[in-house]
């Protein structure tokens, strides 16, 4: 190989070292309570499926009805020849159950984010942005070249100082845009939903609040983290995703209509990317059909939150702040985090380990998402096997 690749290999052994290499596993299941790797099952802490709706033979049957009548794959654009009834039945379904004006689906949550920052604000504009947010809103940024303006994770006291320090006159023809997750993916804790809307209404700024770990776990039978707060009509854009509790592949953006309106136009990923499959879009009605009639699902989730919390802090396991069915185990070294993990591993345990650069270096975790699917035995199983594992790395 020419020297062209040398940097490649350099920076390959350089992860390699330093122990921040990622394993991939490959899974040989759907993402059950249960999961089958290498021939073998092991208990899931790993999969976004907070409402175990992945498996779940009604939206197995919406997906095949679907495929039947619409064909695997849409072959072009939403606004070519992409958008089919079931798009429309969708994002109608949504506009319902997040009580807002409008809904565009998106093929993702990721590609959502990036449709929605740069058709909002651009190069002359200032984005405020939760320190800790997502990978697609600090993508989504950058791509609108506005100004990114980094506030202290939670701290809307910061927040306030640092749009007061900028000290914008009522004349500036500047957009501003106050951006955060919902529920942050790495730390299970809530943003201060309420303390943002107040201050995006004081300095005229526009609010976006990304649910993808909100939906199917806050608010009433899972509307998200504006029904939690109770904040309706007050949050201009909610980003969301179809791929965690709703358990299939897509994203959405909700919000006012003139919002939705103008993304139709300017929002790239809709204009020149491929629909959202006809499988994914017909699981998905279904999943927002099921939250709007029970919320039994959303209850066992919170049942085992609260469950497994317990018996962790009863260990003495650090879990950060995680207000959510997302829990850290703080571990603080990667190659600690790793070994931890294994070991979970080698004793019938899926829980990652993650660390730089999806969290800072000396942060490193071990993640673990709750989900109603687990069963009280799988639960007080793991418990046990966390005791053991956390003696033998003597962090509890
Ligand atoms: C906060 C947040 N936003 C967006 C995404 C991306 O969603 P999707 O997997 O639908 O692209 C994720 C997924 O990890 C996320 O955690």
């Amino acid at each position: 190989m020419g020297k062209k690749f040398d940097w490649i290999r350099n920076e390959l052994k350089n992860l390699r070292d330093n122990g921040l290499t990622i394993d991939v596993k490959v899974v040989e299941s759907a993402p059950n309570a249960l999961i089958k790797i290498n021939g073998k099952k092991y208990i899931n802490f790993s999969s976004n499926n907070y409402l175990g709706l992945a498996n779940n033979l009604k939206l197995r049957k919406a997906s095949q009805k679907a495929i039947d009548k619409y064909g695997v794959g849409p072959c072009a654009v939403r606004t070519i020849a992409g958008t089919t009834s079931l798009h429309i039945k969708l994002e109608k379904a949504l506009t319902r159950f997040k009580k807002v004006e409008d809904v565009l689906v998106l093929q993702s949550g990721f590609i959502a984010n990036l449709a929605t920052i740069p058709a909002l604000v651009g190069e002359n504009d200032i984005i405020f942005s939760d320190e800790l947010n997502h990978a697609s809103i600090i993508d989504g940024c950058r791509l609108s070249k506005a100004k990114v303006i980094k506030y202290s994770h939670l701290n809307f006291k910061n927040l306030e100082d640092k749009i007061k320090t900028l000290n914008l006159s009522k004349q500036s023809k500047a957009k501003t845009l106050i951006v955060t997750d919902g529920v942050f993916s790495m730390d299970g804790d809530i943003a201060p939903l309420p303390n943002l809307v107040e201050l995006a209404k004081k300095y005229d700024c526009l609010l976006m609040v990304d649910d993808a770990h909100g939906e199917g776990v806050l608010g009433k039978n899972g509307r998200g983290i504006v029904d939690h707060f109770k904040l309706h009509g007050k949050v201009d854009i909610e980003v969301g995703t179809l791929s965690k509790a709703f358990a299939v592949v897509g994203g959405y953006v909700a919000g006012k209509k003139i919002i939705i309106d103008l993304l139709k136009q300017h929002a790239r990923p809709f204009l020149f990317s491929s629909a959202l499959t006809s499988a994914d879009t017909a699981a998905a009605c279904t999943a927002v059909e099921i939250l709007t009639r029970s919320d039994n699902l959303v209850k066992k989730l919170w049942e085992n939150t609260f469950y497994f919390k317990e018996k962790l802090i009863q260990l003495g396991f650090d879990i950060g702040k995680s207000q959510t069915p997302i829990i850290p185990i703080m571990l603080g070294d990667v190659k600690l985090a790793k070994e931890f993990s294994k070991k979970l591993f080698d004793k019938g345990i899926f829980a990652i380990a993650i660390g730089f650069p999806t969290v800072a270096m000396d942060k490193a975790r071990i993640r673990l998402i709750i989900s109603a699917m687990h069963k009280r035995n799988d639960l007080e199983k793991t418990s046990k096997i966390f005791r053991e594992v956390g003696k033998t790395f003597e962090v509890i």
